[in-house]
Order: structure tokens, then sequence, then C-alpha cells
């Protein structure tokens, strides 16, 4: 019997664990406990994971605000790399933008991180602009866009949040 395939949903207070666990695997700065336990109470943030049969494969955490998608963080487990579930993940982000009337998404990610890069530009991001050393290991962040269709009205507004340096 084959596995089971990956089930998309919100992550939970009870998965900020596995969550953590995956950001100090895959990062040199990675968002601390508490960094992970405010993004899951912001009421503007769309926090998704990947499971297999409860196991997180990978996650991402979104800001939608004013009709902008701000796609602060993606993350695929180690083992579960170069399977297609970042492409998977960034297509729910792009589907839920959407859906919520977001006209674009933005994203930073480090100019070092060519596999990263790669898969926004295939779906269509554009480099806009650069942030010097924005970094821990001082590499400079590469800002992104990928824009959506025209802003609808009524979108949540949150003017002036802040969280932990996004990476994509
Ligand atoms: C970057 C990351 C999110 C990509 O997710 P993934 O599941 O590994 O990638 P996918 O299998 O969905 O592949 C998507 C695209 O990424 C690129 N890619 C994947 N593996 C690659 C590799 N070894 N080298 C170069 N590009 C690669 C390709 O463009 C690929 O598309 P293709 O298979 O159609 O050619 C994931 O590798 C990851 O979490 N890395 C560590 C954390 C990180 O860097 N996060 C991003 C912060 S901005």
């Amino acid at each position: 019997m084959g596995e089971s395939p990956p089930k998309l949903r919100l992550l939970k207070n009870g998965d900020i664990w596995a969550v953590y666990v995956m950001e100090r695997e895959n990062f040199i700065d990675p968002w601390s406990l508490e960094n992970l336990q405010d993004e899951l109470a912001r009421p503007f943030s769309v926090p998704l994971g990947l499971f297999r049969d409860d196991k997180l494969l990978a996650y991402s955490f979104s800001w939608l605000i004013q009709g902008e998608t701000h796609l602060l963080n993606l993350s695929v487990g180690k083992p579960f790399q170069g399977m297609g579930l970042g492409r998977r993940l960034l297509a729910a982000v792009i589907t839920i933008s959407v859906a919520k009337g977001s006209e674009r998404v933005h994203l930073e990610v480090s100019e070092a991180n060519a596999r990263a890069i790669a898969l926004y530009k295939s779906e269509g991001f554009k480099a806009v602009g650069r942030r010097k050393a924005y970094y821990g290991d001082k590499s400079d962040a590469i800002l992104m866009t990928l824009t959506l269709g025209p802003k609808k009205s009524g979108a949540p507004g949150a003017r002036g949040a802040r969280g932990p340096a996004g990476r994509g």
C-alpha cells in the first residue's frame, strides 16, 4: 500500500513544536516559539501546514492585510524537499490570496537561496527590490512581487503590523 497524500490545513497551537523543530533545521535565524505563537494569534495571519498522517511536512505563514498578501515564511522539511511540496504550498497561498481579494503577493528571499528564487520566478514572481544585509548571514534580501488582479473592497486591515523578518 502506498503513502497517503499530503493534506493541507491551518496550523494549530499543537503544531507549534513541530514547526519550531523544522525552523531550526532549515534556517540560521529560526523564528522563536514566541514568534510562532504570535503568528497563530494574529487575526490576519494564514498559517498553513501540509501533513501526512498528522506528521508535519511543510508550512507557510502569510499575512493578508489591506488587500495584499505578505508571504513571510515557506519551509519544507529536509527529507521532503524537492518533491513538489513547496510549490503546492505556494499555490495554496496564491489561491487563498485570490479568493480573499488580494491584489499582490509580496515576499523577501535571501539572494543566496537559488532554489526558492527559482520556485518564485517559475510561479510568476518578479524581483522588485533589494534590502542590503537583511539576514543573519548578512545576505541581501530580494523583494519579489506577484501581481494577482484588481483590489476588492472590504479586505480586513491591520496597518503598521510588525513581526519577525520575512523570508518567503
Ligand atoms: C525552497 C523550498 C521552499 C522549495 O520547496 P521544495 O518542496 O523543496 O521545492 P519543490 O519540489 O516544490 O520544487 C519547486 C521548484 O524549486 C526549484 N528547486 C527545487 N529543488 C531544487 C534544487 N535542488 N536546485 C535548484 N532549484 C530547485 C525548482 O524550480 C523547482 O521546480 P521544478 O521541480 O518544477 O523544477 C524548500 O526547499 C525549503 O523549504 N528550503 C529550506 C527553507 C527555505 O529556503 N525556504 C524558503 C525561504 S524564502
